[in-house]
């Protein structure tokens, strides 16, 4: 319980590795605000499999990439915290667009996910900074596509600028001791990659991995615990690849 009396808010924390996290920092002890942008029953549920578990937590609504999305979530957030600070920023939530190929992207589709993916989390967390004391923490979820070249050349671009965001903000918050890191996680099940159903693409991704598999959204989880937690202190501008090993080479010779 290592975040007794602490408060976090997960961006994208009614599916995929947002709920496993923000599961998992509720178990910490924090009490955590579950943002979604249009699934409200997913984020019910999150919110009750926390309260089930002898969590606190709160559901946040704000769809990103459309007029007012800040102010929303920050409303919603403020109402949740009930007059707390925030201790704990996960920037989490993003999207895809497997037709943003060189050949497919349009300028609509680029804005958008600029929009979700980049624009919402550099002014969510200026707009939330007030609310956090010194020793926060801040926690980007990015992607291993900022490293292996991928077709989708959009979503991979903004990944691209979320990793620099986080070394710039480390930067201009360590005088305040708030570490500001990011996860990258490689290829895990979640609605995002619903390919992964298939046994064949499953199989192909594990071949590639050397832990032999592809990950689960619990184990993206832990690690952003791991950065939102004391224990991590003295790391700060980080981008750490979780993802089991991926691409390490041959896993056959
Ligand atoms: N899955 C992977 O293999 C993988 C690999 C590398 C990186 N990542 C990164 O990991 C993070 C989580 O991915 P995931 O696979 O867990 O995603 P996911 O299962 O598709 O869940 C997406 C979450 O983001 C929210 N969201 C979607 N569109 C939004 C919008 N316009 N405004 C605000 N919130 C929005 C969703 O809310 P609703 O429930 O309301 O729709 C949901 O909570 C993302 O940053 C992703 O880029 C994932």
């Amino acid at each position: 319980m290592s975040l007794q009396g602490k408060t976090a808010l997960v961006t994208g924390g009614s599916r995929g590795i947002g709920r496993a996290a923000a599961e998992r920092l509720a178990a910490d002890g924090a009490r955590v605000g579950v943002h979604y942008a249009t699934n409200e029953a997913a984020a019910k549920d999150t919110v009750e499999a926390i309260a089930a578990a002898g969590g606190e937590a709160f559901a946040v609504g704000a769809e990103f990439g459309t007029e007012g999305d800040v102010d929303a979530l920050y409303d919603g957030l403020v109402a949740g915290l009930n007059g707390a600070g925030l201790d704990i920023l996960v920037n989490n939530a993003a999207v895809i667009d497997y037709a943003d190929s060189i050949d497919g992207i349009t300028p609509e589709a680029f804005d958008r996910l600029i929009a979700v993916n980049v624009k919402a989390p550099l002014f969510v967390t200026q707009r939330v900074l007030p609310l956090m004391p010194d020793g926060g923490r801040i926690v980007n979820v990015s992607s291993g596509v900022t490293w292996f070249a991928q077709p989708e050349i959009g979503y991979g671009m903004t990944k691209g600028a979320l990793n620099v965001f986080t070394r710039s903000l480390a930067r201009t918050l360590g005088p305040r001791q708030i570490t500001v890191n990011t996860v990258s996680p490689g290829i895990t099940e979640t609605d995002m990659n619903g390919w992964l159903q298939d046994p064949n693409s499953a199989a192909l991704v594990a071949g590639m991995v050397a832990l032999g598999r592809h990950g689960q959204s619990a184990d993206l989880a832990d690690v952003i615990a791991f950065f939102a937690s004391p224990d991590a202190r003295w790391v700060t501008g980080q981008v750490l690849e979780a993802n089991g090993g991926l691409w390490l080479g041959p896993n056959e010779r």
